[in-house]
């Protein structure tokens, strides 16, 4: 099993490469499904779930060339291949391959999707979506069974506000007959991501970023070429970690204006944050003062960094309570963190934490992405040697982090263990 082994309290300085946006990456990559042509992505993540998306595009038939982060994909030659295990189990993002695949062949069989245990995460809302647009969807032994003789326009209004939703209805929608209008749909970043590069292969698709999304269906997409946007949840990591343990740090490759929310909770706590064109600069930090969150869907303050934020509680001085709103039980990292000595518990779907503690070394378990981002800067603070397991979860969404690291001058290394030094769940 790999480990991260982190020696913390180095003073991290320098300037830190955000990468191409994982959860627009997880899209953009089966939207190219839809295109009769070459579709070509710039600025791809190096994460593991972008090589299974690439597998899974090779499971049906797809010709994908993948370097420096780099990926032309050739759709001409897919097929609609039953996907009811396998691949599409390793993340939560394989559900748009059932948007992409219905949209194109007007049938698919996926497996119902893996990912992050973060409490309830259902799809009834894609469903739903791709009911309204005619098709037949039945879970058939835990794989989802799509079918439709025509995809037709349609009205859908979200009960949830879902980003899966919004982005698999519009996949499914662009080759359907006649408007689709997709009602309180999300507006995150990676939506307008998905849709400018739709457009581009010649989809007709209107207020993508608004919460009303309207699509004319047309007979055929070609390929393109596209530029992925920076990952505003990377971005916002390394914000929190440069508050957390920065003595000034440069963030590269940021749209600010995407991380608002978290610039200004972290004023509120008494961050600098100096906003530039593509960067952000984060000055050493002397008094953290602690601040309630509440996360809540874009432009509000993003449940993905709730996790990281809640290390820079702990070294702030007073109580604060964050609320998760998306995710009710996405606080594993809480009893982690307590092992390295931080006051937090958690109630319900909020977390009470109380600062300032010194952080201690000690050895954690990664259970999911985001909480293996707290720990990783919980390392870079804790006096000490501090080992994190099941790091496959953070290597699913952050790419090159160790290099990333090392690079500000953080003393972080990745080392194989056996399996019995593991802790058990
Ligand atoms: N929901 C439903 N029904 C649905 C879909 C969603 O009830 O059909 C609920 C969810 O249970 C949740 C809320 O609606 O309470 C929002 O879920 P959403 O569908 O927006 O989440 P998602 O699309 O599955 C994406 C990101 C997540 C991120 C959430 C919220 C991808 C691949 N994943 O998930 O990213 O937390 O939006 O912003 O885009 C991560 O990057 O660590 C991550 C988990």
């Amino acid at each position: 099993m790999d480990v991260y082994k982190i020696k913390g309290g180095k003073p991290l300085q320098g300037t830190i490469k955000v990468s191409g946006a994982k959860n627009s990456a997880v899209a953009l990559i089966p939207a190219s499904i839809l295109a009769d042509s070459p579709v070509t992505i710039e600025g791809l993540p190096e994460i593991s779930d972008v090589l299974t998306l690439q597998a899974l595009l090779e499971d049906i038939g797809g010709k994908v060339e993948f370097s420096d982060g780099k990926m032309t994909i050739d759709p001409s030659e897919m097929i609609a291949m039953p996907l009811p295990n396998g691949n599409v189990k390793k993340l939560r993002a394989s559900y748009y391959m059932m948007g992409a695949m219905l949209g194109r062949f007007k049938h698919a069989v996926i497996g119902l999707p893996g990912g992050c245990h973060l409490g309830p995460r259902p799809i009834d809302q894609h469903i739903k979506g791709f009911e309204a647009l005619g098709a037949k969807v039945t879970n058939e032994h835990g794989a989802i069974y799509l079918r439709a003789d025509e995809l037709k326009g349609a009205k859908v209004y979200l009960d949830v506000v879902s980003v899966g939703a919004t982005i698999n209805i519009m996949l499914a929608a662009v080759l359907a007959t006649g408007q689709t209008i997709i009602e309180n749909a999300a507006k995150e970043p990676e939506i307008i991501d998905v849709a400018t590069l739709l457009t581009n292969m010649g989809a007709n698709i209107k207020g993508a970023g608004t919460n009303v999304i309207r699509i004319d269906g047309v007979k055929k997409l070609h390929g393109t070429k596209h530029t992925i946007i920076p990952d505003r949840i990377e971005a916002g990591t390394f914000m929190i970690m440069a508050a957390a343990a920065g003595n000034g740090i440069t963030i590269d490759n940021v749209i600010p204006f995407h991380v608002e929310a978290l610039t200004a909770k972290l004023r509120e706590m008494g961050v600098e944050v100096e906003e530039r064109e593509e960067q952000i600069f984060i000055p050493k930090t002397k008094n953290l003062m602690a601040v309630d969150v509440k996360t809540l869907v874009y432009p509000g303050f993003p449940t993905d960094l709730q996790q990281p934020f809640s290390v820079l509680l702990t070294q702030a001085t007073g109580s604060a309570v964050i609320s998760d709103t998306i995710y009710s039980a996405r606080f594993k990292q809480i009893d982690e963190l307590r092992r390295m000595n931080a006051d937090g518990k958690v109630e319900g779907s909020s977390v009470l934490l109380s600062g300032p503690t010194p952080l201690e070394s000690a050895t954690v378990r990664a259970s999911d992405l985001r909480a293996g981002a707290a720990l990783v800067i919980a390392g870079l603070i804790a006096e000490g040697e501090t080992e994190i397991q099941e790091i496959i979860h953070i290597e699913r969404g952050y790419s090159n982090l160790i290099e990333k690291l090392k690079g500000i001058g953080a003393d972080i290394r990745k080392e194989t263990i056996s399996e019995k030094a593991s802790i058990s769940e």
